[in-house]
């Protein structure tokens, strides 16, 4: 039976040490962070997201627009939105939310955004720093996946690692951030033969692959850590779920997140804490 990580107690507590420290930014500078997200059609799940970094944001006291644009929109006409944005001085963090339709260059919009208002991480210089150690700006969700993981009290120094899924946003990122923790880390994907046999061995399970039940209670070293970062539709609920199959996981993990209520919040939260520390830098140059 395991102890269930609660990330929205976590995210809450970090959420509010944010406003407390934008009420002392604003005395001592006399301005608040300002973030504007960008959402290109109208994807519900890409709604319900930007919905949620918004909220997160006025709660804290970050200035925050949301521009909506219709899936018609040019390539062209987003680079120069983004082009506005990267010139004016009073906006500290600029977020696209992904994915974009498929007739503009993802690539391209990301490195389009200037590398300090990138508060996602994307930018391939941000991608650089995090891989040569240098100072930069951290990805919202593997930052947010080893702050829950570090006030869980889970050592990571010395721990088998495993992580499923090697995409940009979250598998190599997170087996980075695992790696200069001090794990050992292997990185199995969705091709991975045996996957069982490779997850057994994690002391400490990330799972990023977007598949429901992919990883079930066998493929669980008893004691382990179990991080799901998936968002899946159940499809015999029609519920939120992640990708372990999590009623029978928890039998057998020590710790666990669930989905919802577990890592998504912290990736809101860890977006926010770039927003503000992107605000830092723009009054302290
Ligand atoms: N789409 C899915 N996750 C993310 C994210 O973290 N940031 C952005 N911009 N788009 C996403």
């Amino acid at each position: 039976m395991s102890e269930i990580i609660n990330g929205k107690e976590v995210a809450k507590s970090l959420r509010e040490s944010l406003a407390a420290q934008v009420v002392e930014l604003n005395k001592r500078y006399g301005c608040t962070p300002n973030l504007v997200v960008i959402l290109v059609g109208e994807d519900p799940g890409s709604v319900s997201y930007v919905t949620g970094k918004a909220k997160a944001a006025t709660e804290i006291g970050i200035r925050n627009t949301t521009l909506r644009y219709p899936d018609t929109i040019t390539e062209k006409e987003l680079l120069d939105v983004i082009a506005e944005l990267n010139a004016n001085e009073d906006i500290d963090g600029i977020l696209v939310q992904l994915p974009l339709p498929k007739h503009i260059d993802e690539d391209k919009v990301i490195k389009a955004i200037a590398v300090e208002k990138d508060v996602d991480a994307f930018h391939p210089e941000n991608v650089a720093s995090l891989w040569l150690k240098q100072p930069g700006t951290q990805p919202c969700t593997p930052k947010g996946i080893i702050k829950l993981l570090k006030t869980t009290g889970v050592e990571i120094a010395g721990k088998e690692a495993v992580v499923v899924g090697r995409s940009n946003i979250v598998g190599l990122p997170v087996a980075k951030l695992l790696l200069d923790n001090n794990a050992t880390v292997t990185v199995a994907h969705s091709r991975t033969h045996n996957l069982a046999e490779v997850t057994r061995r994690a002391d400490i399970l990330v799972v990023a692959i977007g598949r429901e039940r992919l990883v079930t209670a066998d493929m669980i070293k008893p004691g382990a850590v179990v991080i799901d970062v998936g968002v899946n539709r159940d499809s015999r609920t029609g519920k939120l779920c992640g990708d372990v199959d999590y009623d029978m996981a928890k039998e057998v993990a020590a710790y666990i997140t669930p989905v919802p209520g577990g890592v998504g919040p912290m990736t809101i939260a860890c977006l926010m804490e770039n927003t503000v520390e992107s605000f830092i830098k723009k009054v302290t140059k």
